[in-house]
């Protein structure tokens, strides 16, 4: 299996940390519904080529994203690697973090929206709305010793809305932070946004009190800006990215939002430069082939093509 030479770059971080959401993000855009036994499958092998944060499912509607219904099964097939602080799942609200609780879940994700058209598309709710249900929902998981991560989508354009004022994002940024979150994710959701744009988000969040420490971002590549964008970010010294093994992807409520940025593709990049991820690349690469052959496609990433030598 080939490798990138590795050559250093300043102003780099030493140590990404990556936060894979193929289970979740990838397979809930899915067409077919994959069975149980493979979701299962495909965590255990992404946790065991190295991955450190798996987001494994959500506990969510099922007459929304019925491709995810099986979130509490899933849970219980999986067992303790299906358990920790860095196995999220989404919950939208009290009901969701119910279920997720009686399956001894440890840390949560809400998921907001900067525009008001993606609010009601994905959570039928407003922009306040959707805070006021996130509201006892962070607060009560903190009070049970939770992790809580605030995903806020559409940060960097909207399908309907076109531009979104970066203004807009830190102010719906804050409000979800302010609600006693651990952590930021900024989704482009569908990957409309470039490295000036990203600059200028992360400056704006600084200033208003939300440093790189406490942001991950949530590149999706339906643009071919994923990996651009992450460097950006790192950059700026964010050293949290979140990537879908094997390209996987998508939002089954935002028109155009293709798969985030893969998970090997960002591996390549990183070890080219020698930061740590802790990762097998060659088994990621595996494990993408294998779920290829589950999808019946092949892995739209392009390391994943060029390791496996296109016979995914
Ligand atoms: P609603 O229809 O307004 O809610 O949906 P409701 O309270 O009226 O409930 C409707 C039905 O759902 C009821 O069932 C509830 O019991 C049930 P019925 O009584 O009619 O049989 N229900 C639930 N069932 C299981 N678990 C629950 C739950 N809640 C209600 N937690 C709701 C509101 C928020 C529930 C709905 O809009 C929803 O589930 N939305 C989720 C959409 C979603 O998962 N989207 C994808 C994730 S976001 C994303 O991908 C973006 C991200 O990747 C970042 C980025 O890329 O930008 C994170
Ligand atoms: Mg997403």
């Amino acid at each position: 299996m080939r490798g990138p030479q590795r050559e250093a770059q300043s102003g780099m971080p030493g140590r990404v940390t990556i936060y894979e959401v193929g289970p979740r993000d990838g397979l809930q855009n899915e067409k077919a519904v994959v069975p149980v036994e493979v979701k299962a499958e495909f965590v255990r092998r992404l946790v065991s080529a190295g991955l450190d944060t798996v987001e494994t499912t959500s506990f969510v509607s099922p007459q929304w994203v019925p491709q995810l219904a099986d979130s509490a099964e899933l849970l219980t097939l999986l067992g303790e690697v299906g358990r920790g602080r860095n196995r999220p799942v989404l919950v939208p609200n009290e009901r969701g973090l119910d279920a997720a609780l009686a399956q001894g879940v440890q840390a949560v994700a809400i998921f907001g929206s900067a525009t008001e058209t993606f609010a009601r598309k994905n959570l039928n709710r407003s922009v306040d709305e959707s805070i006021a249900m996130f509201a006892p929902v962070v607060t009560r998981a903190r009070a049970e010793g939770l992790w809580v991560r605030a995903y806020l989508s559409m940060c960097f354009g909207d399908p309907w809305e076109g531009d979104v004022p970066i203004a807009q994002v830190v102010e719906v940024a804050s409000r979800m932070m302010d609600l006693g979150c651990d952590q930021l994710s900024l989704g482009d959701t569908i990957g409309t946004g470039t490295t000036g744009h990203v600059h200028r988000l992360l400056d704006a969040l600084d200033t208003n009190g939300i440093g790189a420490e406490r942001i991950g971002v949530h590149f999706h590549d339906t643009y071919g800006q994923a990996l651009a964008n992450t460097f950006a970010a790192l950059a700026h010294g964010v050293t949290v990215v979140d990537a879908s093994t094997g390209g996987l992807g998508g939002c089954p409520y935002a028109k155009s939002a293709t798969g985030n940025l893969a998970t090997e593709d960002l591996v390549w990049a990183l070890d080219g430069l020698g930061i740590e991820t802790g990762i097998d690349l060659e088994a990621l690469v595996e494990t993408s082939v294998w779920m290829a052959g589950h999808l019946g496609r092949p892995s739209p990433s392009r390391v994943v093509k060029a390791l496996a030598g296109g016979d995914d």
